[in-house]
């Protein structure tokens, strides 16, 4: 493995959130964390040091790698932010969820005898990539985007919206909780396919790719 990153720190999202509602359930996805746990060890490897932030998944943690375990979307922003501008590399990966109950109930909600269900107001999330993003100090920032149908325009949307210079897209079938993932890179040049392979080695390769961007910047 190429030291490339020796000298930088990394910070990695991973994960899905989980978005409490009562005190026994709550809103989450189904992101295993993989991706990027997949990408924290290939940092590590490259020579970064590395800070993960990790809603709730059942994965060990990858040697040398400092991890932060966070549940709620709000907590992830609340860990991050204040991180961010003492890394070089800011690579969101987390399945963050889009919204979460307006208000936490302290108790059970229970089955009442009338058969009226529950309704919940949602509110949104902070969008933890747009904010890093927008920091004066800002570090050079990677998002991910997995979608059903139109990657590619989804991809360039989020590049914009988002305001960073790359985003990876996870091309179909659904990746959460494979083993395997097949990855395309959207910048303001173009795309470019990572063929079909374990997460692990497309972490190692993405990796070597964001290193080269980053090193091309700063010369
Ligand atoms: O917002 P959307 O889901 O389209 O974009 C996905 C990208 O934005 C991913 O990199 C994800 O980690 C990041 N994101 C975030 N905070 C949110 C929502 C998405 O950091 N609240």
């Amino acid at each position: 493995v190429p030291k490339n990153f020796r000298g930088h720190r990394l910070l990695i999202t991973a994960g899905p959130t989980f978005e409490p509602i009562d005190p026994v359930r709550g809103i989450t996805n189904l992101s295993s964390g993989k991706m990027g746990f997949a990408i924290a060890r290939a940092a590590q490897e490259a020579g970064a040091e590395v800070t993960l932030v990790a809603g709730p998944v059942h994965l060990p943690t990858p040697r040398g790698v400092q991890r932060i375990d966070v549940q709620t979307a709000q907590q992830m922003y609340d860990v991050v932010l204040p991180q961010a501008p003492q890394h070089s590399v800011f690579i969101a990966t987390a399945a963050v969820a889009d919204w979460r109950p307006a208000s936490l109930s302290d108790q059970k909600i229970k089955k009442n005898g009338n058969k009226v269900a529950p309704t919940f107001e949602l509110t949104e999330n902070p969008d933890i990539l747009a904010a890093v993003a927008r920091l004066p100090k800002r570090p050079y920032c990677v998002g991910f985007a997995a979608e059903s149908h139109d990657l590619l325009k989804h991809a360039r949307e989020k590049l914009e919206r988002k305001n960073v210079p790359l985003v990876v897209g996870n091309l179909g079938p659904a990746t959460f909780g494979r083993d395997d993932n097949q990855l395309v890179l959207v910048d303001a040049q173009g795309h470019r396919e990572l063929p079909r392979a374990d997460k692990l080695s497309l972490a190692r390769a993405l990796v070597n790719e964001i290193a080269q961007r980053l090193h091309a910047k700063s010369a």
